[in-house]
């Protein structure tokens, strides 16, 4: 069946105008001044969206939905969290797998693949993580690259004991994605550092969700960043900086793209808005804002925007990891090291990024685009079929609403997790009809899609 979109302002990363868009099947075919529905064949499903924006599709290329860690599971399924991305906008994600640092690549990628296939609604492709670099997982990551179509790779350098690797395999890791060209994304930040600041705290008795900043401070991170960029500028490898929070670390990046280091710097929507005020609140609750790297000071949001708005940060993603403040995040109550890390924001990043980026004039709408959609399809190979809109991309396509005033609540975020870190923000604009692949997937907030429709999207290494 076809999908016609007319009088929408078609908003890209690059473009502006005033177009019908027409989708045969699960692709666009045209693009139109005005497209004469008389030329269309029977069924043609038709919305107008006069008075709105069409944005194509976003893209999270930073979430984790099955995510075993700190001793529990991420509580989303790719069906909660498919439901939760397309009411906010997003029609593909890329998700980091995370085996143990015994488990086999291989079944780790089976793994996280048939989870997704089971139950997800958006379209999906993976970042592998490198956490065992003997010879054997060496053949595995190379059939996970060569044949199963997934040229991109994660590495810790935090999480000491758990998922940091390294250095001799993180230089093995490196040169071998020089190879493959394939990028690698990295949580850059110094893991032994972090591991002696955590235990002179807690002897120290400071045991709350507000010493989790003060024990992996700025400094740490950068340093993380430093060193990650050293390792590349020996290996040649492309590299790409997860979730970065803070001034000194975007220096650090920024530093190591002006020797010539090929360095790309993705913020995360938790950093961009919230600060590290947050991880203080009384009483427990801000166990809520805890994760890696922590909130910072406020003065860093300033860096992030204008890093965005400069382009010298190609990404927003998330990093949605969903613990529940009930059962999960209480398990750190007598040390903020076991509260496990992280604030879930799959919904909520289109219309947050929206309206405190682009309404307060911080970005504007192309590169509201551009960080939410495009980047993330060029950097990781999905480009142009995703991340535009043209003909014979994937019709992918997001009718905003700019007009749309309203709450971020618990009760309409359909995340599994039983908190929402947003909770009573006000909102000013948002998704009013989502596609992937040409079939409606939300409405209005609402999922009114298929489960399990969405499908692994096919990815070639770029990166040589
Ligand atoms: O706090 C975070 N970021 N949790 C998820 C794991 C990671 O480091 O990305
Ligand atoms: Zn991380
Ligand atoms: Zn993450």
């Amino acid at each position: 069946m076809g999908l016609l979109i007319r009088n929408g302002r078609i908003i890209t990363a690059s473009d502006d105008y005033v177009a019908d868009v027409y989708a045969e099947g699960e692709t666009i075919t045209r693009i139109e001044p005005s497209i004469d529905p008389g030329s269309l064949p029977p069924g043609v499903e038709t919305i107008d969206a006069r008075g709105k924006y069409v944005f194509p599709g976003f893209i999270d290329p930073h979430v984790h939905i099955h995510l075993p860690f700190m001793g529990t599971n991420a509580i989303d399924d790719h069906a909660s969290a498919s439901r939760a991305a397309l009411a906010g906008g997003t029609t593909s994600v890329i998700e980091m797998i995370c085996p143990g640092p015994t488990d086999e690549p291989m079944d780790a990628f089976a793994e996280w693949k048939s989870r997704a296939e089971a139950g997800a609604a958006v379209d999906y492709s993976f970042h592998m993580s490198v956490v065992r670099f003997d010879e054997s997982a060496q053949a595995q990551f190379r059939r996970i690259v060569e044949q199963e179509g997934i040229p991109s790779f994660k590495v810790f350098l935090a999480y000491k004991g758990a998922l940091d690797l390294g250095d001799e395999d993180l230089f093995g890791a490196l040169s071998l994605a020089r190879k493959l060209g394939v990028i690698v994304t990295a949580h850059c930040e110094n893991a032994e550092a972090i591991d002696a600041m955590q235990r002179r705290l807690l002897a120290e008795g400071k045991t709350g969700p507000e010493w989790h900043e003060p024990s992996r401070p700025i400094s740490v991170e950068a340093d993380g960043v430093h060193h990650l960029a050293t390792m590349a500028e020996l290996t040649g490898a492309h590299i790409y900086t997860v979730h970065t929070s803070c001034e000194p670390a975007v220096r650090a990046a920024v530093d190591a793209r002006l020797r010539g280091v090929n360095i790309w710097i993705e913020a995360v929507l938790p950093h961009l808005v919230l600060d590290k005020s947050a991880a203080e609140r009384p009483d427990f609750e801000g166990a809520k804002y805890v994760m890696s790297p922590p909130l910072r000071e406020k003065r860093h949001q300033d860096v992030l925007w204008a890093g965005l708005s400069g382009r010298t940060i190609s990404t927003i993603g998330t990093d949605h990891a969903p613990f529940n403040f009930n059962g999960q995040k209480d398990m750190g109550r007598d040390a903020f090291t076991k509260i496990p890390n992280g604030i879930p924001s799959i919904q909520e990043r289109p219309a947050l990024v929206y309206t405190y980026g682009v309404r307060t004039g911080r970005i504007d709408q192309h590169t509201f685009v551009d960080a939410c959609s495009t980047q993330a399809a060029r950097l990781f190979g999905m480009y142009p079929r995703k991340g535009d809109i043209r003909v014979g991309a994937d019709a992918d396509l997001v009718v905003w609403d700019p007009d749309f005033e309203g709450k971020i609540s618990k009760e309409t975020s359909l995340s599994a997790v039983d908190y929402n870190a947003f909770e009573g923000w006000f909102v000013h604009g948002r998704a009013s009809v989502v596609t992937v692949r040409g079939q409606i997937q939300a409405r209005d907030g609402a999922f009114v899609g298929t489960e399990g429709r969405g499908r692994m999207i096919p990815r070639e290494p770029t990166h040589f």
